[in-house]
């Protein structure tokens, strides 16, 4: 195919597992700027190469906040229209990050490791006791995040059971009625305005509490702003670390030569983490645009102002131009540069969290089950890929 001069369909098919499609190999070596049609808004830029997409992500010239409430080329139907730290540009974005810096310091993260420890632990004790097979996503990898959500934020024990229910009514959205997902909305808006109210009246030490107390100069976070960070942690901070675990979890079971090596050398798990985060695409695509506010230059040729322009981070991260073997999986691959986190900006504010969760939920799993494999061929796994992110239904493991 001429990719240089076709206008591709996207989102490409999916090719199964946790695979990436080989057309991205063939964009970065010959068509590192592909024109796409998206399934909504019309035609935009595809950008595939470790460089150009690190350039995209650190020009301020590429605007997330001009996707705000315009038809746009898009993945989904809907128009994004709410107000957030993902949507916004410098400076309204550096004031947002700089005072929610103040709040997730590497300090209060590794605080919160002792207390994911116990969480894992209490779910495995709970995976022993059943017996197996059992699922490991419904047993482990979605209850996990959450909890530590709760603690993160501060959420009591006795109202843990309304908060998850929220949780999960807004981040399964699709499974359920829109009125009842949309409620759910307004209830967990509702309590979180109450446990910020609770800070302000009796300062706390989780990260609600450090929020509350961020300040800069004159300036703070305002109640509208709290309550959207809080909602944004949620989305942002709960699906990604569910799914990944399940897709860690798969790949290292599929590959026992990298497994039994780990098994063998604990040491090598924050490297075969880094790995498994360069080698697993969390996205089924390449998310959400960002439009340039002027022409700028990439590998491929110009972007014209008004263009958007999607990055496929997956991608990125199997460059040859970067990575040696990039298809290759080498839990210790050094240096390990990957992008998995973003780059620039909008870099994940949760990546020292998101890594703390892996480390323990991993680090559990291999210590405590020792002998976990599959309880299926890996062919009957069955994935979500008609979502942003991507994982398994479900994971039925044996020990
Ligand atoms: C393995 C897990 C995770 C991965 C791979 C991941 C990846 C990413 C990436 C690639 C971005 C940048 C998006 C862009 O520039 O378009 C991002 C942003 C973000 N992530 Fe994560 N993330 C993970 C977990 C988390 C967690 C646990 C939290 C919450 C505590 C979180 C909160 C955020 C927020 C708030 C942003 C937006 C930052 C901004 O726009 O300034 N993420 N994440």
């Amino acid at each position: 195919m001429d990719t240089d001069q076709t206008v591709l369909d996207y989102p490409f098919e999916h090719p199964g597992s946790l695979d990436l499609h080989p057309l991205y190999a063939e964009l970065r070596e010959n068509a590192p700027l592909a024109r796409v049609r998206m399934p909504y808004g019309g035609e935009a830029w595809l950008v595939t190469r470790y460089e150009d997409i690190k350039r995209v992500l650190a020009d301020h010239r590429f605007s997330r906040g001009a996707t705000l409430g315009k038809d746009h080329p898009r993945v989904l139907q809907a128009i994004p229209t709410a107000r957030s730290i993902v949507t916004a540009d410098p400076p309204e974005h550096t004031r947002l990050r700089s005072l929610v810096s103040k709040a997730f310091t590497a300090e209060r993260v590794e605080r919160l490791r002792g207390r994911t420890q116990e969480i894992a632990t209490r779910l495995i004790d709970g995976m022993i006791e059943l017996g197996p097979p059992v699922d490991l996503v419904q047993a482990f990898s979605m209850p996990l995040p959450v909890t530590v959500f709760s603690a993160l934020l501060g959420v009591s024990v006795d109202d843990r059971d309304r908060f998850n229910y929220w949780v999960d009514a807004i981040r399964t959205i699709g499974a359920l009625p829109p009125d009842e997902v949309q409620r759910a909305r307004l209830e967990l808006d509702r309590y979180l305005a109450g446990l910020v109210a609770q800070r302000r009246r009796q300062p706390s030490d989780d990260i609600l509490g450090a929020l509350v107390a961020a300040r800069d100069d004159q300036d703070r976070l305002s109640e509208d702003e709290l309550i959207t960070f809080g909602v944004t942690l949620l989305i942002a901070g709960s699906d990604t670390t569910v799914n990944q675990i399940g897709n860690f979890v798969y790949t290292l079971l599929t590959r026992p030569d990298s497994l039994s090596r780990l098994r063998e050398d604990r040491s090598l798990l924050p490297g075969a983490l880094d790995e498994l985060l360069r080698m697993t695409p969390m996205g089924t695509t390449a998310g959400v645009a960002r439009i340039a506010r002027e022409d700028v230059e990439l590998s491929g040729g110009v972007v014209r102002a008004g263009e958007a322009v999607f990055v496929r981070i997956a991608s990125g991260n199997r460059d040859r131009a970067v990575f040696e073997n990039p298809d290759e999986f080498d839990i210790t691959r050094s240096p390990n540069p990957h992008i998995a986190f973003g780059y620039g900006v909008h870099y994940c504010t949760g990546a020292q969290l998101a890594r703390m969760e892996l480390e323990v939920a991993i680090g559990s799993l291999l210590e405590r089950l020792p002998d976990l494999r599959l309880a299926v061929p890996p062919e009957d796994v069955t994935w979500k890929y008609d979502r942003l992110l991507q994982g398994p239904w479900s994971l039925p493991v044996t020990w």
